[in-house]
């Protein structure tokens, strides 16, 4: 019986403070984050085929938003044009999860990427499905299984954005 009110206690205790079951992208997370992304986008792995994969996996979901890529060629993603787009995006990507444990440095590139995107009409909605597509190609490149528990606050965390 004291051991059932200890857990009731623990529980509601959880519960009223809000965590249980809630995924954060804490300081633990980020440093998974990063471990993770470093074994796929490191130096070992061919970083344009990690690129080439998220990329094509995001258009076969949501073939609509190949024209909002027109600009960089998006009909063939193996042209010059998208490639160098490839490069960009994930250059900053590689960025952002290389100081998601410095505040200040990921609140002010995040801003930047905000409202780049903002101006676009990029949506956060639209953000997350690309993050689906990295998630499911990630895997595929990395060293062990992905901890989803810390990749999806942290990711959400970037698609979310960050306005001055
Ligand atoms: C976390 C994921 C993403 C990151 C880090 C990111 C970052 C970037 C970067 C660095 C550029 C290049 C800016 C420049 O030319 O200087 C860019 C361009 C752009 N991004 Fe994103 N991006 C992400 C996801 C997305 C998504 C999901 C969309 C929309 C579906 C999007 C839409 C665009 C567009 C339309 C451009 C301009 C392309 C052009 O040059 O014409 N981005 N992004």
């Amino acid at each position: 019986m004291y051991q059932i009110l200890s857990v009731a206690v623990l529980v509601l205790s959880c519960l009223a403070l809000g965590t249980l079951g809630e995924e954060v992208c804490g300081p633990l997370e980020r440093i998974k984050v990063q471990h993770q992304w470093v074994s796929v986008y490191g130096a070992d792995h061919d970083r344009l085929k990690v690129s080439t994969l998220v990329w094509k996996d995001f258009f076969e979901h949501h073939p609509e938003e190949r024209a909002r890529f027109e600009r960089v060629n998006s009909d063939n993603i193996f042209s010059g044009d998208f490639r160098a787009h490839m490069v960009r995006v994930f250059a900053g990507f590689d960025l952002l999860i290389g100081v998601l444990n410095e505040e200040e440095i990921f609140k002010s590139a995040m801003i930047h990427y905000t409202k780049m995107h903002n101006d676009l009409g990029v949506t956060t909605e639209i953000i997350k499905e690309f993050g689906k597509s990295i998630a499911r190609v990630l895997p595929e490149f990395m060293d062990g299984k992905p901890d989803i528990t810390a990749w999806r606050p942290c990711f959400n965390l970037i698609a979310a954005g960050v306005s001055e």
